[in-house]
């Protein structure tokens, strides 16, 4: 394959990432992880389902850096995820330093690859990677708004018995518990999704969406959601690797759009081979808003707690 992507992270999203991204032929992948022999292990696991997944993409596993030389893009998944009743907050501490480690040798190795953020907490790690890679803000995207979409368009597919296919959606905001679903941006064939539910009913979907990652969390008891994070982060790889030019709810680091100044924040963006390739900026009523620069509070907070623990 003429693209190489690098899985930062052999766990359950990376593992699964560096599948999704091989059946689909998109690229040679190559997972990195400091656990001995896991990722060596899986990429092997998965180049022997090859012949019979019809593929021919090569999959390698390694514990350094070498083999990911002059990747085309690599997505950071290395760290750790949450337990039950934990935030995705609780992780800053340990996966800030993981991400500081793993962006410098990604800089070092791949110094024109577009980075795509999946550890979590999403925004401040999106912060981190910046600032440890140097990167200009179009190669540093971070992954939660097509996830977060993704599960409002499953809910609303299941509550009006339609297919997923004719749903579209839009999470914006952080990756918390701020995220702003946006009803009016929502649609179902192309009819807004306020002219299909009531009030109420759109609200309980949106608060679902909002509980997502907890209620996965509730349920699995040892770890997160993985196969819907992998197919989000897959998709913005796809849209870079094929330069499609789609535009998906990604993190991105804002200049005044939005009225929001120098913080990563989930809004549309259009994607392609330079990584972010616009910003669409969606008019917005005064609570829609309101509701976003909650959450861009919420995201300037975990910032100033990574400033904080740096000391
Ligand atoms: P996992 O525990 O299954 O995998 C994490 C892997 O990272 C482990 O194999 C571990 O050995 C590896 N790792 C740790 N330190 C490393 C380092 N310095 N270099 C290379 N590898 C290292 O966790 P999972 O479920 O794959 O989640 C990964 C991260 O993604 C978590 O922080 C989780 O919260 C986050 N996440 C974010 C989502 C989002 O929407 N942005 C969705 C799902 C997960
Ligand atoms: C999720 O939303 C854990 O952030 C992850 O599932």
């Amino acid at each position: 394959m003429d693209k190489k992507v690098t899985v930062i992270g052999a766990g359950n999203v990376g593992a699964t990432a560096a599948q999704r991204l091989a059946e689909k032929q998109l690229c040679d992948v190559v997972l990195v992880d400091i656990a001995q022999g896991l990722p060596q292990g899986k990429a092997l696991d998965l180049s022997e389902a090859a012949p019979i997944e019809k593929h021919d993409a090569k999959i390698e596993g390694a514990n350094e850096y070498e083999s990911s030389k002059d990747s085309d893009i690599v997505i950071i998944t290395a760290g750790i995820p949450r337990k039950p009743g934990m935030s995705r907050d609780d992780l800053i501490s340990t996966n800030m330093k993981i991400m500081k480690d793993v962006t410098a040798q990604v800089a070092k190795n791949s110094p024109n690859a577009i980075i795509i953020i999946v550890s979590n907490p999403l925004d401040a790690m999106c912060h981190v990677a910046f600032d440890a890679s140097g990167f200009p803000k179009n190669r540093v995207i971070g992954m939660a708004g097509v996830l977060d979409s993704a599960r409002f368009r499953t809910f609303i597919a299941r509550e009006l018995d339609v297919s997923v296919e004719n749903t579209h959606a839009f999470v914006l905001g952080g990756h918390g518990d701020t995220m702003v679903p946006l009803p009016r941006y929502s649609t179902v064939a192309g009819i807004p999704l306020t002219e299909l539910l009531p009030a109420d009913k759109i609200e309980e979907l949106v608060q679902r969406t909002r509980d997502g990652g907890a209620e996965i969390v509730g349920l699995l008891k040892t770890g997160s959601a993985f196969y819907a994070p992998a197919s989000a982060a897959v998709e913005m790889a796809e849209a870079i690797l094929k330069n499609t030019k789609k535009i998906l709810p990604c993190a991105a680091l804002l200049d005044g759009e939005y009225g929001i100044n120098d913080l990563f924040i989930g809004v549309p963006v259009k994607l392609g081979a330079n990584g972010i390739e616009d910003i669409i900026q969606i008019k917005l009523t005064d609570k829609e808003q309101q509701a976003l620069n909650k959450s861009a509070d919420a995201v300037q907070e975990l910032k100033d707690k990574l400033k904080e623990l740096a000391g």
